[in-house]
């Protein structure tokens, strides 16, 4: 079959721009697909981050952007990154649309915890110069792609443009829309006064359109006008069609449900392999765990810790309440008497902030809090711990999960979204670990948390029960071959349907 074009449209990419997982889905899913042979090419915003990763910048096309009834240029500029591991290797091309008014800025949505007034123009904008763009590699090159597949609200305005004010272009009756559904509780929800900025007639504010409650919702736009949904797992794929995990679309997903898929997400088994990995004090690999304790002893040192045996377990995260961090909060004074130490690195609400630096200054011995947003000690953390805590109240797929079974360090996760679908929990009962990869805890709550951490604790005292733990997730695929040809099958079907 013929290699596809695809077009992927996100506010972020890694490693040129992150605030989370989202960068790492689309780079990680962009590169699967280069090296399936389909021809990629991935647009984003051009953030002052994307310079100091950028190997090589070069201004391409200059756009004339529609803009809130008057018209806004950018310049296009083609990316190539600092560490193309093996150069013989298809790459997806990265394309940045540079308008500095809108994009220029300290933070990607927000500064100071709080977001941008005009984030509804900037990614408006955004979506407008990514199909001009089309345009103009249409003229140029004649290259259009075959999908368009947008990610998240900042991309849920692509398949309503491309059939309002670009349905009469060439490419706008056979390119296919695909949106990515990464996080439902994140809709792009804007005051109806805004809506004459988008450019769109009357009609597409309506309970069949972007009207929601009385606002303006881009990513029900998104879901009503792509041509195909995915989300992130089939466990979430069912729960955002629930009102507990809907946010108040699970109406309109339900409606979408025969056009929507859950695939899970995976990881960059290059850049997160324990065997190589450059940012480590050592390495090691399943055949041969020794480097796990130097990393061990390391990070416990970086964390002013006495090194040794003592279970160390681990919590990276945006600290959103999402991400369940006020459970661990509550369980932590229980582990630390059964003899645990506890390090969290993560950046998020103040509050949440807050309540980690009290915890650490209650348990100064064993608790350290790292308020910051740091890829090296990610790594270090990751390899050095021993538990991974995501106790999620949801969790859409979770990326960290997937990087601590292949660093063996042993997953506790809350039983939801891509968290169900990637760890095997142990039980209790079993009395052998089978397949267990991890443990898994049901109700959102700190008792819960705790219990599943002392029969962690209980089981890490064994060593053969352990080490069969950390081997089973190490052997678990985590990388994106599989994800990828999923997302082709997604892409042709939704191509063969028209
Ligand atoms: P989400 O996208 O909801 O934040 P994911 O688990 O999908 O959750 O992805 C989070 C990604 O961001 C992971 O790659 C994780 O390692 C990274 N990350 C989160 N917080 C930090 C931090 N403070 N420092 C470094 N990396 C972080
Ligand atoms: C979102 C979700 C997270 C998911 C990531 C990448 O940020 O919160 O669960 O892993 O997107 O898809």
């Amino acid at each position: 079959m013929a290699p596809l074009k695809i077009l992927m449209v996100a506010s972020e990419v890694a490693p040129l721009a992150k605030t989370g997982g989202l960068a790492d889905m689309v780079s990680g899913l962009s590169s699967a697909l280069s090296d399936l042979g389909h021809d990629v090419r991935i647009v984003f915003p051009r953030y002052p981050s994307v310079s100091s990763q950028a190997h090589r910048v070069e201004s391409v096309h200059s756009l004339l952007v529609e803009d809130g009834g008057r018209v806004r240029s950018s310049t296009v500029e083609r990316i190539w990154l600092r560490s193309a591991a093996d150069a013989s290797k298809p790459r997806p091309a990265f394309f940045a649309i540079r308008q500095d008014d809108y994009f220029g800025r300290r933070g990607i949505y927000q500064e100071s915890g709080r977001d941008y007034p005009d984030n509804l123009a900037r990614f408006a904008y955004f979506c407008r110069a990514v199909l001009d763009l089309v345009v103009v590699w249409q003229r140029k090159e004649g290259w259009v792609p075959d999908v368009l597949h947008a990610h998240d609200w900042q991309g849920g305005l692509i398949p309503i443009y491309l059939r309002s004010q670009y349905a009469s272009r060439g490419f706008a009756a056979t390119v296919r829309t695909v949106l990515t559904l990464h996080n439902v509780g994140y809709q792009g929800i804007f005051p109806a006064a805004q809506f004459p900025l988008l450019g769109l007639d009357a009609n597409y504010f309506a309970p069949h359109g972007l009207e929601f409650y009385g606002s303006l919702n881009l990513l029900k736009g998104g879901i009503l006008f792509a041509d195909f949904l995915t989300t992130v797992s089939p466990t979430y794929c069912r729960e955002i069609q629930t009102s507990e995990f809907g946010f108040g679309l699970e109406g309109v997903l339900g409606e979408r449900r025969d056009r929507m898929v859950g695939i899970v997400n995976g990881i960059d088994t290059d850049t997160w392999n324990p065997e190589t990995d450059p940012l480590l004090p050592a390495n090691y690999s399943a055949r041969n765990l020794d480097g796990k304790a130097t990393c061990k002893n390391a990070l416990q040192r970086e964390c002013g810790f006495p090194a040794g045996g003592t279970p160390l377990l681990a919590v990276v995260s945006r600290l959103v309440s999402q991400k369940g961090i006020d459970l661990v909060v509550g369980a932590t004074p229980s582990f630390l008497k059964d003899g645990a130490q506890l390090v969290v690195l993560g950046t998020g609400e103040a509050e949440v902030e807050a309540d980690l630096r009290m915890l650490e200054q209650r348990h100064s011995d064993s608790v350290r809090v790292m308020i910051n947003f740091d890829e090296g000690l990610a790594h270090r953390i990751q390899a050095g711990a021993d538990m991974f805590l995501v106790p999620s109240r949801y969790e859409p797929c979770g990326l960290t999960q997937l990087c601590s079974l292949r660093y063996g360090t042993v997953p506790i996760v809350r039983r939801t979204g891509g968290l169900a679908d990637t760890v095997v929990g142990f039980s209790d009962t079993d009395a052998l670990v089978g397949n267990a990869t991890g443990f898994v805890f049901d109700p959102p709550s700190s008792d819960a948390l705790g219990t599943s951490v002392g029969l962690a604790l209980s089981k890490f005292r064994d060593p053969e029960v352990w080490s069969s733990l950390m081997l089973a997730g190490m052997r678990r695929e985590v990388g994106w071959a599989e994800p990828a040809k999923q997302y082709v099958d997604v892409y042709r079907g939704t191509i063969g349907r028209k």
